[in-house]
């Protein structure tokens, strides 16, 4: 389905060049901006939404065999990360109308962090899985049975971590956009009155605690960077191709 591709590729710079206008709308830019990057940045997601549908369409179509478990994971973290982290949490804020109010509040780095971290962090992650089976002499990559907790608890606290400061960000910017903005008009008492309210402060609370939980999960993934496939002998291929002959 190759023109599926050229149609994606096609919507994401179509739409996405001038989506960067929803960055331009409050710092002094001409107001065309806010039609420009409202229109644009909305239409966003559209290629977001495709590539999700194309990978659920091709999934078991090449009948492929994955000797790099923690690669395969992180993929499929990519996949949902880019399409809720950019696509949904990034539509959430972009129009104009509604971004008056979110700008410069925890809804940003809600939808920040979620995108960077689904979008880029993940995929990162997967390749560099690939580069240690490289690397290790194309092994196995599982960690054997006695050391898989490793990618696999690692996988499991950076999502949880940061998909719970996401959250607990989200309730924040919430709560300031009403608050501060809608209620107190973006007064300057309305800013304190935002950031003392018990909402906004458990919300900070909340992302004190998932972003340790982040920080575990990160410490377990060096570590398993460092020494999965060590030791293995298994080779990748040998095993695709016992599983593709029997
Ligand atoms: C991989 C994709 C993306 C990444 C890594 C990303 C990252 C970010 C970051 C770091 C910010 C904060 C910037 C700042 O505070 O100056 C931001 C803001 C924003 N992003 Fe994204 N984003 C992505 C995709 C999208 C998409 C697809 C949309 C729209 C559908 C979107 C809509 C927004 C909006 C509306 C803001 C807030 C602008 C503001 O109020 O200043 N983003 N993004
Ligand atoms: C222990 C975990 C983490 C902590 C404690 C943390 C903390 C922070 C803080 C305090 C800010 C500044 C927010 C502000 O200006 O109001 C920030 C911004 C940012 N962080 Fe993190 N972060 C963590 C993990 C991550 C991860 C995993 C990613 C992505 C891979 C990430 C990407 C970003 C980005 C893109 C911004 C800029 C967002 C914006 O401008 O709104 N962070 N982070």
């Amino acid at each position: 389905m190759q023109t599926w591709l050229y149609i994606e590729v096609a919507l994401m710079f179509g739409s996405g060049i001038l989506g960067l206008g929803h960055h331009y709308f409050w710092i002094g830019t001409p107001d065309y901006w806010l039609t420009i990057g409202g229109f644009f940045s909305a239409l966003e997601p559209i290629p977001l939404v495709a590539m999700v549908v194309h990978a659920v369409y091709d999934t078991g179509s090449h009948g492929f065999k994955n000797g790099n478990h923690p690669a395969l994971a992180w993929v499929i973290a990519h996949a949902f990360g880019n399409f809720f982290g950019a696509g949904v949490w990034g539509f959430m804020h972009t129009l104009p109308q509604i971004n008056l109010y979110t700008h410069g509040t925890q809804w940003s780095a809600s939808h920040g962090h979620l995108a960077f971290f689904g979008a880029y962090a993940t995929i990162n992650i997967a390749f560099f899985y690939l580069a240690i089976q490289h690397w290790r002499g194309n092994v196995w990559m599982s960690g054997g049975m006695t050391h898989q907790w490793r990618w696999q608890w690692a996988i499991g606290l950076l999502n949880v971590g940061v998909i719970g400061m996401t959250v607990a960000l989200l309730i924040a910017g919430y709560e300031q956009s009403f608050i501060e903005r809608a209620v107190e008009g973006s007064s300057w008492s309305g800013y304190f009155a935002a950031q003392n309210h018990p909402d906004f402060q458990s919300a900070m609370v909340w992302r004190w605690l998932f972003g340790v939980v982040t920080l575990a999960g990160l410490v377990l993934l060096i570590w398993d960077l460092l020494t999965i496939g060590k030791g293995e002998s298994r080779k990748a291929l040998a095993i695709t191709e016992d599983v593709a002959s029997s």
